[in-house]
């Protein structure tokens, strides 16, 4: 993004996220273009950035939306998602969700086991509607990422094995609320290795056939999201290969493709701005101590992430420093041994690839207030959202009586 950085920050002040909507739409319509000629829909999850905006952004090319919460059903319906384009996936949803979100029509729910199988059949009775569903097999394979972020072995807590399944698509086929329309894998996220998606896919496509044999008939494959990006020099997925791969593996069969990428379209399409506050060395060790905080962007943290982080228009000898934030906390850090020239109060660092599991993962730890987001259009900047202020923060608390105390 060819962006005057200083000038957002003067306009919007630090910390900020800002994201470059035209890079988004780019990324959208590689994915969507990859699978040209065949039956597909792009269903943006939602959890990685949810702001308004660019779900709206999104929906506007004609994505759909994969929620994982009644929350993001909502959002993605008000931002303008075609009810027909929403997936509700997730292992603990609520009656209360369930209830909205069977109210609400949508695509499918996606369930995770046979006790919520039953629940959601129990929901739709009492409604009298048919519940469109999808299963969320659990292959078995290894996705190779970070262990928190790997979701397709047994090991996890996601999705059911292939014979169960089984047992429960032959449930939902004879349920008269029940009518099981898709099947659903995601094997982890930040995939860089195409051969476990390769896999996994061949092994619920057999589900699929299998199904067909006895007279159950799927419509939509969704192949969840996880594509990997560059946050460093990872070598990635192609678009084009994964969809030849994909569609390779469910050869002979008539099926809409469902794809849930988060990552892949969000994250390199943001960055993190953060204003250094004072330099400091500890020892031999040098911490340049910035703005943003774990509270605001929290992977590298909690996965020990790595965002490469570069100096806004400033010279001199680079040598390595901590890049950390005020959270009272050793584990709060941005980036660690990043090579950075000499600093002063004022300037800026960018953070990369911050577009995804960002802003959404932020917090309000330290009582300091969620950050601003700016988006860029065709080289304007418009801010999506506001600063959280001191008062935003305390208004939940201020609503209850006190007068107990
Ligand atoms: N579909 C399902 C069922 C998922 O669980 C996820 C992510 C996605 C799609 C989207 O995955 P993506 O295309 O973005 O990889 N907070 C972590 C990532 C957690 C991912 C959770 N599930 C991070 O910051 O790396």
């Amino acid at each position: 993004m060819s962006l005057d950085i200083k000038t957002l920050v003067q306009k919007y002040n630090t910390p900020l996220y800002v994201y470059d909507f035209n890079n988004i739409a780019s990324r959208y319509k590689e994915l969507k273009e990859s699978f040209e000629g065949k039956k597909s829909l792009v269903a943006y999850a939602v959890k990685s950035n949810s702001n308004l905006a660019v779900i709206k952004h999104l929906a506007k090319l004609g994505a759909g939306a994969d929620c994982v919460s009644i929350g993001e059903v909502k959002r993605a319906l008000k931002a303008g998602v075609k009810k027909y384009k929403i997936i509700f996936s997730g292992v603990g949803k609520l009656d209360s969700e369930i209830r909205e979100a069977l109210e609400k029509d949508i695509l499918l729910l996606n369930l995770e086991s046979e006790a919520e199988m039953k629940r959601v059949e129990m929901i739709a009775k009492e409604l009298q509607v048919e519940a469109r569903i999808s299963i969320r097999v659990n292959p078995n394979v290894d996705p190779k990422t970070h262990p928190y972020i790997s979701t397709g072995l047994h090991e996890n807590k996601f999705g059911v094995s292939i014979d169960s399944a089984k047992r429960m698509y032959i449930y939902a086929k004879k349920s008269k609320y029940l009518n099981p329309i898709g099947i659903h894998f995601h094997i982890g996220s930040q995939l860089t290795e195409l051969s476990p998606i390769r896999e996994a896919c061949e092994i619920v496509a057999d589900l699929v056939r299998s199904l067909k044999a006895i007279d159950i008939d799927i419509k939509f494959f969704d192949i969840g999201g996880g594509l990997g990006v560059v946050y460093n020099e990872e070598e990635t997925i192609d678009p084009k290969e994964y969809a030849l791969n994909i569609l390779q593996s469910i050869k002979g069969l008539d099926l809409t493709i469902v794809m849930e990428p988060g990552r892949y379209i969000m994250a390199n399409a943001g960055i993190f701005l953060t204003r250094v506050l004072y330099e400091k060395r500890n020892g031999n060790k040098r911490f340049v101590i910035v703005d943003g905080a774990m509270n605001d962007l929290l992977r590298p943290s909690l996965y020990n992430a790595y965002h490469k982080i570069e100096a806004v228009q400033k010279d001199g000898e680079k040598s390595s420093a901590d890049v950390v934030g005020p959270v009272c906390e050793s584990g709060d850090f941005l980036g660690k041994s990043v090579p950075l020239p000499p600093l002063e109060h004022n300037d800026i660092l960018v953070v990369h690839s911050a577009g995804a599991y960002g802003f959404t993962m932020s917090s309000n730890y330290n009582t300091r207030g969620r950050v601003a987001e700016v988006a860029i259009l065709d080289g304007k900047d418009y801010l999506i959202r506001e600063r959280e202020s001191f008062e935003d923060q305390i208004r939940l608390e201020e609503a209850c009586d006190t007068s107990w105390q």
